[in-house]
């Protein structure tokens, strides 16, 4: 199994696509606070399926350049077919590279992003760091990432639900917390002129809201380490799927997105 598939947070391209419609604002904004121009070289760290890189390339232009990176060989190879077919190779390219070893020179960018990337990392500081490096004294960098701790479901099973986030948090991911840190990384990375931006978003539909939070997943995972009962478990679909029926279902996560210069 390839390193991407291993980690406990691995998500698919499907999955990832179906996200991006419902997080679009989070992705506008955070193009915006890269303040990209036409002719610029930007990066995008942990890229997927070439959604971003796409967008991007639409403001930077043909005279402008695009990267994107991402450890996943299947994620890389499709956002290259899909680079190909949009006619956007000659200046839009993705690379499998590990995100804490940056394959690109120092000062390399005008402005680099991340989104919902250092969840999946044992050391997120890390790549920041190779962040930093790569782009240009006074360039932007913008990261995005969720603060599962934030994760909330109305249910009347509020012990169940509790579990639940907490091991979408601490087991589904390496770091689940990665949101709340982010301010904390790039204070100790000395970037300048930090601004900081929640983000949340919401969800009343149960199918949409299975998916989105991977409950089925999460409620496996709950099972096999003894955490909650089957007959918990079965309570907690029947108050979803009950307050599904009297269109009360509410669930919600913020991100948290910082924005910060590189010095100098
Ligand atoms: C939740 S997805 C987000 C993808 C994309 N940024 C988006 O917003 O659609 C996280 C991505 O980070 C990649 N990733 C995780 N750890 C990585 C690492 N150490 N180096 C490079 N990419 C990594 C995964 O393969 C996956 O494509």
């Amino acid at each position: 199994m390839s390193q991407a598939k291993q980690n406990p947070g691995y998500v698919s391209q499907d999955y990832l696509q179906m996200l991006a419609e419902r997080v679009q604002h989070v992705k506008q904004r955070s193009y915006e606070a890269m303040e990209v121009r036409e002719g610029m070289c930007v990066l995008d760290v942990g890229c997927g399926p070439a959604i971003d890189t796409h967008a991007l390339a639409k403001l930077v232009g043909p005279s402008g350049r695009v990267y994107g990176v991402d450890y996943d060989n299947e994620m890389i190879s499709n956002a290259t077919k899909k680079t190909e077919e949009h006619a956007l190779a000659s200046y839009v390219e993705h690379l499998v590279a590990d995100a804490t070893k940056l394959p690109f020179d120092d000062n390399t960018f005008d402005a680099c992003r991340s989104e919902r990337v250092l969840q999946h990392v044992a050391h997120p500081e890390d790549v920041l760091a190779e962040m930093a490096r790569v782009t240009k004294p006074g360039g932007r960098i913008v990261v995005v990432d969720t603060d599962f701790g934030t994760l909330s479901i109305d249910s009347s099973e509020d012990r169940v639900e509790r579990i639940l986030t907490r091991i979408t948090t601490e087991i589904s991911h390496y770091n689940g917390y990665a949101g709340r840190q982010l301010y904390r990384y790039f204070r100790e990375q000395g970037l300048m002129h930090l601004q900081i931006e929640m983000l949340p978003f919401f969800v009343t539909q149960l199918q949409l809201m299975r998916k989105i939070f991977m409950l089925e997943k999460v409620e496996e995972m709950a099972i096999q380490n003894e955490a909650i009962t089957q007959d918990e478990l079965a309570r907690w679909h029947a108050s979803l799927e009950a307050a599904e029926a009297k269109q009360t279902l509410f669930g919600s996560a913020s991100q948290v997105m910082l924005t910060g210069l590189v010095p100098g």
